[in-house]
């Protein structure tokens, strides 16, 4: 066991006891029990892992817990807090306008996929409020859903994103 070493986790200071090389994806599923995200490639290819780190995604499966030691981290477990923080909101909602979308226009099949799209959509949306079809495609381009799910995904961003979600 490494000696407790701590980053902030949805808001919460949390310590951790993995090794300092410890890929953070293992240290969130395995050391910390989280569900979100998810392993696909293990090689930064797929983006089923991502989290956002100090706002920024990252793939959690080549990111090495020494990376994020004292930085904010926000897997998908945190993105209804993140966002009552972002808006204001007294009361953390159940779902984001994103994954409420998401759930409106069935956008997910097996759901494999599902932490990467809305950590890299709900980066998108924290940086751009109003992105344009293209703006969201070029986002969720480096995201691999093996069930082609991409229209219905980019369809709940854009009704998110309050432009009625109209493909062009
Ligand atoms: S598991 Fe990390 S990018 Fe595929
Ligand atoms: S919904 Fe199955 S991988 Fe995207």
């Amino acid at each position: 066991m490494a000696q407790q070493q701590a980053f902030i986790l949805n808001g919460v200071e949390t310590a951790v006891a993995s090794e300092a090389d410890t890929p953070l994806l293992y240290v969130l599923s395995d050391e910390l029990a989280l569900q979100g995200p998810r392993f696909g490639c293990g090689l930064a290819q797929c983006g089923s892992c991502s989290v956002l780190l100090d706002g920024v995604e990252v793939r959690a499966c080549v990111t090495p817990l020494s990376a994020v030691l004292g930085r904010d981290v926000r897997t998908l477990e945190g993105l209804p807090s993140l966002y009552a923080e972002t808006a204001g909101l007294d009361e953390v909602p159940e779902y984001t306008p994103l994954q409420t979308a998401i759930i409106e226009e069935q956008a997910i099949q097996c759901g494999y996929c599902y932490n990467g799209m809305i950590i890299k959509a709900t980066e998108l949306l924290n940086n751009n409020p109003s992105p344009t079809e293209a703006e969201v495609r070029a986002a969720l381009n480096g995201h691999l859903c093996r069930c082609g799910t991409y229209p219905g995904l980019i369809r709940a961003v854009l009704k998110a994103a309050g432009s009625g979600g109209e493909l062009a």
